[in-house]
Parts: C-alpha cells; structure tokens; sequence
C-alpha cells in the first residue's frame, strides 16, 4: 500500500529547495523526492549540494544542484534556468528557504550584520519568489512555499532584524498570495518555532534564553522531520485551495506568554 493519499503525490512534480545545504531545507529536500518529485537543491556552499544530491541519486532519485547567493540577484535567474535544464522540466515548487540568523540586543545590532539579515532573509526572499512567481504565473501554475519563523509573529529579544525581516516575509506571502492567485500560483509560509538544526544551535549556545524548553507547551525543540506534513500539505493537490496561509511548526509556543 502507498503510504501517501494520492493527493500527496509529487510524482509529476519538480521542487527547487533554496537553502538546501544544511538543516530544514537538506530535509525539504529528501521529504520531496520521497512523495516522488525530482528535486534542485540550491545554496552558497556547492560541495554540500554535490555530497546531498549524490547520496539522493544513489538512492535512486532525481536530483541536483546549483549555486545559488540570493543576495546576489544575478544568481537567482541562472539557478532557476539551470534547475530546468539540469531536471529537463520547469519548477513547480519553490521551497523558499534560505536564512541567516543575527542575535544581539537592538541597541547594539551592527548596521552590516542588519544588512547581511535583510538581504537575506528579506530582500532576498523577496527576489527569489519574484523570479518563481513570474515563471510560475506564465505557466498558470505552481505553489512557492516562504520560510518565515514564529519569530516574525510575535516579539522576541535579540531579534530584532531576524524577527523584523521575518514579519516582513509573511506580509509579503499575503500580498503575494493576494495578487497571484487569480494566476494559478498558491503562496504560503511555513512559521517554524525551535527546529534543531545548525541554526538553533546558535541559539542555543549563546545561552541568551535559559528558559526557552520551559515556555514550549511540548516541553521539547522541533526537528526537522515535523515539517514535513505541513510541506507536503502546502506543496501538493492536498492544498490546492490553501493559500495566503502561514502555518507555524512550534510545539504551541505561540500559545503560550511564559
Ligand atoms: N531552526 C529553527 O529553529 C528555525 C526556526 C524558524 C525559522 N527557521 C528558518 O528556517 C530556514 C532554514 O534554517 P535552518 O535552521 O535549516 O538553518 P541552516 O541549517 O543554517 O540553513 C540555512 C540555509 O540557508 C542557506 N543560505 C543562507 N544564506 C544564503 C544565501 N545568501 N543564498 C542562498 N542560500 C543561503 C544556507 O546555505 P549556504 O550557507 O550553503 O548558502 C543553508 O542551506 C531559515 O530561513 C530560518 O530562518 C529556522
């Protein structure tokens, strides 16, 4: 028996995963070629990609890589032509994924370090979901998939630019959301609360919140496996009438002022 519902199914589906070198967007990656869509895993460190695309190869799925600097939008037109090239069909999904982390009290964030998070997690965010929204919408179809954070919902010390370029991220997935949707292109963000992964444990080593575990209803961190249904959900006929969403992944943080 299929352990997918049928309208989970990739199988005729291509996926540009940005951000795929470590962490959630490396498991976005495997979670795609799993419910059978063939996969472009984009990011800066390209030895990542080869290792991650051969081992999903080997495994007997269709993958690849490309460079990718979203702060650069030169790269952002040429990764996604040569997703295309490279898979031999045009993109469907975009996981949107790539982000960079910056902790320090307001007062003293340096204006370098504010501009490295909002050229990244922002301005570039913005310009890589530009690119598929105008491929996606010629097609009259297609689902790009925002990687926000819970951050970007409600106030959290030390994070001031990370948190502010991520409330920017789901605004921008609404107006999206509003402008495409009559175009046949969905736009949802996905609100991660503490997944462990190279990122949280930044945060975790910088012991700026020793009570973080205690204000999580499920009294424990998220891995990156919990994003899966969500996803999954976002990406495929599942949601075909989901859009404008954002979803958080947090164990009920959000619930909870404590
Ligand atoms: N982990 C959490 O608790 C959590 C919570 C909420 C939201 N999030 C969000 O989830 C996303 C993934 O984070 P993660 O936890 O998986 O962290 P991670 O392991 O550090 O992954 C970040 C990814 O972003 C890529 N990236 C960074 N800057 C880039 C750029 N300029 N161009 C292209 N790719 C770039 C990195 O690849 P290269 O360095 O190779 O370019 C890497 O693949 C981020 O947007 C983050 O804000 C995470």
């Amino acid at each position: 028996m299929n352990a997918f519902h049928p309208m989970f199914d990739l199988s005729d589906k291509t996926a540009l995963v940005v951000g795929a070198s470590s962490g959630i967007g490396l498991h976005a990656s495997h979670t795609f070629v799993q419910a059978g869509a063939a996969v472009a895993l984009g990011a800066r460190r390209i030895d990542q990609l080869n290792a991650a695309v051969t081992a999903l190869r080997s495994a007997g799925h269709r993958a690849c890589a490309v460079t990718l600097d979203i702060t650069k939008p030169e790269t952002i037109a040429t990764a996604w032509q040569a997703s295309e090239v490279q898979l031999g069909r045009s993109i469907d999904i975009l996981f949107n994924n790539a982000g960079v982390i910056y902790l320090e009290r307001f007062v003293s964030q340096q204006a370098t370090e504010v501009e490295r998070i909002f050229s990244t997690n922002l301005k570039g965010a913005f310009l890589m979901a530009q690119e598929a929204a105008r491929r996606m919408a010629e097609r009259g179809t297609g689902s790009i998939i925002n990687v926000a954070s819970t951050s970007g919902m409600r106030a959290g010390a030390y994070l001031a630019s990370y948190g502010a370029s991520k409330a920017g991220l789901i605004h921008l997935t609404r107006i999206m959301a509003l402008e495409l949707a009559s175009r046949g292109v969905r736009v949802n963000a996905l609100a991660p609360g503490n997944i462990r992964t190279d990122m949280h444990s930044q945060f975790e080593a910088s012991g700026l919140d020793e009570n973080l575990l205690k204000r999580i209803p499920m009294r424990k961190f998220g891995e990156c496996r919990d994003l899966d249904g969500a996803t999954l959900l976002l990406a495929s006929e599942a949601g075909s009438y989901i859009t404008g969403t954002v979803i958080p992944i947090d164990g009920g943080q959000l619930l909870s002022w404590m």
